[in-house]
């Protein structure tokens, strides 16, 4: 099929680059001239394991390429994805759709014979009803079905995900375009993956459930934890315990900083703004967001009594700046309140992630960037771990305890043993345990 995959940034450039991987001729789109310009010469603008070599691959093949326009490629395409940002809309947490619109008007002037326009956006409910209205008011003549086709690929394992995904969900109107649709995924079918075909709107709604599922049980087990804090239990041998349970299951249940991320922030708000707007509220959901908001400044409490009710003019030390580990993507993560909370408390920081530092710089431009992460820890009053990056999980701590001015590991991703640290002359405060 030749597909047009319109914004390539997380999502777009991994799902264009494992669609030409499948066989398929794409054409990745993007308005960012620097993006496109440094793809072209061969230069991945994001941290994602794994996808340099899948869109070097590709492009060396030739079923992979670049644009900044996108009207001779979407005059040719079988398919064209809708893969730009929706992010929250400033001051009032709706989905601000302006840049899927802004797509839909350029796309329906460039189409050609029947197309169909898959949004793999994250769009509330009925967005697919407007972009079909926008693409008909934009060309009358224009032969073209609209599909939503969310994504659930997740930053750091999204080659993984997109190429085995626990299911692929595709909300179309007609069978023509369902046909379309079942010929792009046609190479999954091979590994078993479940298509699950429904209506447009049910598409775009299971998106918001999904994730807004997600963030409720990372913020149950994040409540879970300061009640375990109290009554002297461990929160990883309940989230353990209750897991085991296949009816719970044993993921999304590690207490930590509160959730953060591209995503899990902006869909729970914008999901709530939908819910309240149909006279429908989702009160379970209204309540996670509010917990998770307080949750990471509280977090910064947590470092502020670990280090005796005051870091003012103490050196604290943070691995780990990217919302999760083996991203360098910094939307809204926790370490981004944590550190503010501690500036504001008098502390000085100095930082160190293997990936996210280039992205952390513009958005904390008063703390230091450690070149590693022991460089970060010399002189410091605290460790505090904030993103389990897979290199924070085994640290010396001999030679930590050399370069710290005191022994205080503040784990907020719970990765390590307490009585080993403590063994090793330090103060260990955990989440939950
Ligand atoms: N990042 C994730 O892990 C993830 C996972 C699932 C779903 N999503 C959803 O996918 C969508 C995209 O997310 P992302 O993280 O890839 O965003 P992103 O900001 O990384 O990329 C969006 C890209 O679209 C480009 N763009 C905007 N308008 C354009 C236009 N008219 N023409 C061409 N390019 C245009 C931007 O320049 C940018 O490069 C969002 O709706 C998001 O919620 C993201």
């Amino acid at each position: 099929m030749r597909i047009v995959m319109v914004g390539s940034g997380y999502v777009g450039l991994v799902s264009g680059a494992c669609l030409a991987d499948f066989g398929h001729d794409v054409i990745c789109v993007d308005k960012d001239h620097a993006k496109i310009e440094a793809l072209t010469r061969g230069k991945i603008p994001i941290y994602e394991p794994g996808l340099d070599a899948i869109v070097a691959g590709n492009v060396e093949s030739g079923r992979l390429a670049f644009a900044t326009d996108l009207t001779a490629a979407v005059a040719e395409a079988d398919v064209v994805f809708i893969a730009v940002g929706t992010p929250s809309r400033r001051g009032d947490g709706y989905a601000d759709l302006s840049y899927v619109y802004a797509a839909a008007k350029e796309i329906a002037a460039a189409v050609s014979d029947y197309v169909v326009i898959a949004n793999k956006s994250t769009v509330p409910v009925g967005t697919g009803d407007e972009v079909e209205r926008i693409i008909r008011e934009t060309n009358p003549d224009a032969d073209f079905s609209v599909v939503s086709n969310p994504e659930f690929l997740r930053e750091g394992a999204a080659i993984e995900d997109f190429k085995r995904p626990d299911r692929i969900v595709i909300g179309c109107e007609d069978e023509r375009a369902r046909e379309y649709m079942a010929e792009v995924y046609r190479p999954l079918f091979l590994n078993a993956a479940p298509i699950f075909y429904t209506r447009r709107r049910t598409s775009e709604l299971i998106k918001y459930a999904g994730n807004a599922f997600l963030a409720t049980k990372i913020t149950f087990i994040n409540e879970m934890a300061d009640l375990c804090e109290r009554v002297g239990a461990n929160v990883q041998e309940v989230a353990r315990g209750i897991g085991l349970d296949n009816r719970i299951g044993g993921k999304f249940l590690h207490a930590g900083p509160g959730y953060g991320g591209s995503c899990f922030p902006k869909d729970t708000l914008a999901l709530i703004k939908t819910a309240q707007d149909m006279e429908s509220p989702l009160r379970l959901v209204e309540t996670v967001v509010a917990v998770n908001d307080q949750r990471k400044r509280a977090m910064a409490r947590k470092v502020i009594a670990a280090c005796g009710g005051s870091v003012r003019a103490k050196r604290i030390a943070i691995l780990g700046l990217a919302f999760k580990p083996n991203t360098d993507d910094m939307r809204e993560a926790p370490s981004l309140s944590i550190v503010t909370a501690l500036l504001d408390a008098g502390a000085e920081i100095a930082a160190y992630d293997p990936e996210a530092m280039d992205s952390a710089k513009p958005l904390m431009p008063e703390i230091t960037y450690a070149p590693d992460a022991y460089s970060c820890l010399e002189g410091a009053d605290a460790l505090v771990i904030v993103t389990e990056w897979d290199a924070f999980r085994a640290l010396d701590f001999d030679r930590a305890s050399e370069l710290l001015r005191e022994r205080l590991l503040i784990d907020l991703r719970n990765l390590y043993d307490r009585d080993d640290i403590e063994r090793l002359g330090f103060r260990y405060v955990a989440v939950g345990r």
